[in-house]
């Protein structure tokens, strides 16, 4: 097996299951939390993951659940061939495209009523042909407006931040994307100038 990723809360390992090219992402123990806490988070969080993979396939592609193994808080995932939209964003490659496409996505999932919680560029994958959606572990359900305004709030932020020389571009794509009503776009105003006004 290959590391090929460490994170703060998860490792991801490239393998094979069963003749087919797999990640193992496996959710490691966090010692500033209370031992017996760390476990439940973790079972949460790989349990979740496991089931919105499932639920949110007919809206958006993901990668298939092939194995779980709860006792060493693994769950088996599907190989996707592809590079993160994140590093294609620094190459400045396909911006406006990308922008677009993650905005259709992340509106198809906020259709079937999920939200995803932490909409990142590194969640994002290309593969030359389709766009992929992973890290479903803080995903959760809900119809709510806010929530699916916050999840762009946090997207928006996050693009600033790491994007910043593109950010204009890929955001006004990502809403055009995401076919953005008055009713989102004053949300999202609401959120920022509420965040503002506490810090
Ligand atoms: N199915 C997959 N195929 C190929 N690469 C993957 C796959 N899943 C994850 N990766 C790679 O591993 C990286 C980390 O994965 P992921 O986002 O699921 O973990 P994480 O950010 O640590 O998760 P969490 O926020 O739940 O702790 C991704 O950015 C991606 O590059
Ligand atoms: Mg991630």
């Amino acid at each position: 097996m290959e590391l090929i990723y460490l994170g703060a809360e998860a490792e991801l390992w490239k393998d094979v299951w069963l003749g087919i090219p797999c990640v193992r992402k496996r959710r490691i123990a966090k010692t500033y939390r209370h031992p017996e806490l760390d476990l439940k988070i973790r079972a949460t969080r790989l349990k979740n993951e496991a089931r919105m993979l499932r639920k949110v396939r007919s809206a958006v592609r993901t990668p298939h659940v092939l194995d779980m193994d709860t006792k060493n808080f693994e769950i088996v995932l599907e190989w996707v061939d592809g590079d993160k939209v994140r590093n294609l964003l620094y190459k400045g490659k396909m911006v406006k495209d990308l922008g677009r496409r993650m905005g259709k996505a992340v509106k198809a999932l906020h259709e079937l009523e999920i939200i995803h919680n932490d909409l990142t560029t590194s969640n994002f994958l290309w593969d030359g042909e389709n766009l992929w959606l992973i890290d479903f572990g803080l995903a959760e359900r809900s119809s709510r407006l806010e929530d699916k305004a916050t999840d762009l709030v946090v997207f928006k932020r996050m693009l600033k931040a790491s994007h910043w020389d593109v950010f204009s571009e890929v955001w006004n794509a990502f809403l055009e994307g995401y076919n953005a009503g008055d009713e989102i776009l004053k949300k999202i105003e609401e959120i920022e100038k509420r965040a503002k006004y506490m810090r």
